[in-house]
């Protein structure tokens, strides 16, 4: 288990492309909000302003050359400023933080989806994160393919969701697998065609982690 460094919870939300982890963790936040939480939402690639400029790079600008290594190096760089600018703050006030992706994609994708050097990532990782690491994380679990058509990929897809179907499924593969490592940390939701069912799964996933965890910090 990660050494605590702040008094709030820090709940993520990953998966393979066309999961739908935005929707549901967009949906959570506004019922958690109504119910009175301290919680704010963010992302990544993109929660800060210069995250904003990167995010451009790295998905939607795909006639930039971009080598694995600056690849992994901007999705840092914005972890990097969105740890100092937005979550740690928010954490240290005790709040709830929602963040679409985190470094577990950063394993997923560069590490094993490219097969870069886990070693390497890691370190790079650690540099921005300065250790800290999610609470909670749900993974919303869904097919390769069904998940890549729902997220228009055959079509108009950004540079992350034009790579190989082979790539998607090093991606899916790994994320099941750091979750089965790391059964303590993360919940696994699977994605049905029943919106409201899967959302009902990942609103019992975070109100019980709360309930279980609150002012343990
Ligand atoms: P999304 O906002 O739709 O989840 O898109 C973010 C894309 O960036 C998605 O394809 C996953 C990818 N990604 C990485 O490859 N590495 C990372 O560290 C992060 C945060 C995202």
């Amino acid at each position: 288990m990660a050494e605590k460094l702040t008094k709030g919870i820090f709940i993520t939300f990953e998966g393979p492309e066309g999961c739908g982890k935005s929707t549901h963790s967009r949906r959570l936040f506004d019922e958690m909000t109504s119910d009175g939480m301290e919680v704010v939402h963010t992302a990544e690639p993109g929660g800060t302003e210069l995250g904003a400029r990167i995010r451009d790079i790295l998905l939607e600008k795909k006639d930039i050359r971009l080598g694995e290594v600056a690849e992994l190096l901007l999705f840092e760089a914005d972890r990097a400023q969105h740890v100092a600018e937005v979550i740690r703050p928010a954490l240290e006030e005790g709040g709830i933080v929602l963040c679409d992706r985190f470094n577990t994609a950063t394993f997923a994708y560069q590490g094993y989806g490219l097969g870069m050097d886990m070693d390497l990532v890691k370190r790079v990782d650690r540099a921005a994160t300065g250790g800290l690491e999610a609470d909670l994380t749900v993974l919303m679990d869904v097919d390769v393919e069904t998940g890549l058509k729902r997220a228009g990929a055959y079509s108009a897809g950004d540079r992350m969701e034009k790579r190989a179907v082979s790539f998607h499924r090093k991606v899916r593969d790994a994320y099941l697998r750091m979750a089965g490592d790391e059964p303590g940390r993360f919940i696994i939701i699977r994605v049905s065609d029943d919106i409201e069912q899967t959302y009902k799964a990942v609103r019992e996933a975070v109100y019980g982690y709360i309930e279980r965890n609150k002012g343990t910090g």
